[in-house]
């Protein structure tokens, strides 16, 4: 499956180094073409001989070599993937707050291809309050963090930061490269779309939800191979032919259809729309006009995320929206916790092309230690992408 793919592997100063002399092994033997920066650190720990040889392609280290230049930028481009592996805890420091004084710096500064780093460090090291910034920063660029084992470390202690093996780093980008990462066998619940609320046979109570959000997050989940479950309120956008829809009229009919899925849901996100308040009575026949007004009485409807929050069992992984006018973080995070949810996605209705109708969103991701990853304006589709790589991380953690 690498057959062909261009691989940039970077290793820096750690005593994993002679992992990645493997993991260059199995790369070649893979048919990929492997690439490798090594940062001066590294080499205390191996030789570049012994990479040179095995990847059959210069190590580059220096962004000046005598009279050539490296050209960061062009390596950046020419992979499929930008692996740091080892990536010590001084290089993930330098990553995320953009330090530019090496080659494998400004290498990943200007890289346009995806970057997966395999962390190694001593445990205590990875559970520094900075690492962990330093790792939610790196994710919240959109990068991807491969687990680190729970093992023997080099200062003789066993606990986690150790990096990945070689054979797991290996299958990691396999799945990575060819769009599966992990998801292939997984099953994902979406909800989508506006519900309408009958008030007679001919009126309803609705919003302007159209849908396209979670329409993209259900095609973003299909194209990585997983098992697709979209229950969609009334909508009039195409829906993907790898997913299968429900579709629904009311929250209640959400509220049924979902609860037939959810139990076996792997991962669920809750990007429907649904009214919070229905007519208590709907009328048989058409309500003519009498008099001046009318009052409707209306009553709540059942809250699906919150319900979905009380079932879930900690297997499950459980997303949910919020679409806001005002306190915009404060009231996400109180919906986080208080629906129970790992996940919130937080669209505003201030920034302009954000929420309801248009091809654009904009949003922030957060998480339950109110962690928040905010994105630009994208197309939904980039932003379904995101959102789809942020649950991996968050599953992957
Ligand atoms: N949600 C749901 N069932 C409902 C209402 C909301 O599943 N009856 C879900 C939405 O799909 C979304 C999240 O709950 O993922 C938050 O929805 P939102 O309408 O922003 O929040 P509400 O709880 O309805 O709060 P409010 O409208 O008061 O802001």
């Amino acid at each position: 499956m690498l057959k062909g793919r261009k691989i940039l592997l970077c290793v820096t100063g750690s005593i994993a180094a002679y992992k990645a002399v493997i993991l260059v092994r199995l790369l070649t033997k893979a048919e990929a073409e492997v690439k490798i920066i090594m940062t001066t650190a590294a080499m205390d720990f191996v030789s570049p001989l012994t990479f040179s040889t095995l990847a059959k392609n210069k190590v580059l280290s220096n962004l000046f070599d005598q009279e050539t230049w490296a050209n960061h930028v062009m390596l950046g481009r020419w992979a499929d993937a930008m692996l740091i592996a080892p990536a010590s805890c001084n290089t993930i420091s330098k990553m995320a707050n953009g330090i530019c004084d090496n080659l494998l710096q400004a290498t990943y500064l200007s890289a346009t291809c995806p970057v997966l780093i395999a962390p190694a460090m001593d445990e205590d090291m990875w559970h520094h309050p900075a690492t962990k910034r330093n790792i939610n920063l790196l994710k919240q660029y959109g990068h991807t963090i491969l687990p680190v084992n729970d093992g023997e470390l080099a200062s003789g202690l066993t606990g986690e930061g150790r990096m990945a093996e070689p054979e797991e780093i290996l299958q990691f980008l396999e799945r990575f490269l060819s769009g599966k990462l992990s998801l292939a066998g997984k099953k994902i619940l979406i909800t989508a779309g506006p519900t309408y609320e009958p008030i007679d046979p001919v009126r309803f109570i609705g919003n302007h939800s159209s849908g396209k959000m979670g329409i993209s997050i259900a095609n973003e989940f299909a194209a990585r191979g997983a098992e697709v479950t979209l229950i969609l309120g009334p909508s009039s956008e195409t829906v993907p032919a790898n997913v299968t829809t429900i579709k629904v009229t009311t929250a209640s009919e959400m509220f049924d259809a979902f609860f037939n899925y959810f139990d076996k849901s792997d991962i669920t996100v809750m990007a429907a729309a649904v009214a919070d308040f229905t007519p208590d009575n709907i009328a048989l026949q058409k309500i003519k006009k009498n008099g001046d007004e009318l009052a409707l009485k209306l009553k709540n409807t059942k809250d699906i995320l919150s319900k979905a929050g009380e079932m879930k069992t900690h297997k499950q992984v459980l997303v949910g929206f919020a679409l806001e006018t005002e306190n915009e973080k404060a009231n996400a995070l109180k919906k986080l916790h208080n629906k129970n949810a790992d996940l919130i996605i937080l669209n505003s209705l201030n920034d302009n092309g954000a929420g309801f109708g248009h091809d654009t969103n904009k949003i922030s991701i957060f998480n339950r230690n109110g962690d928040e990853q905010l994105f630009e304006k994208k197309s939904k589709k980039e932003v379904a992408t995101d959102i789809v790589n942020a649950i991996i991380n968050f599953k992957n953690e």
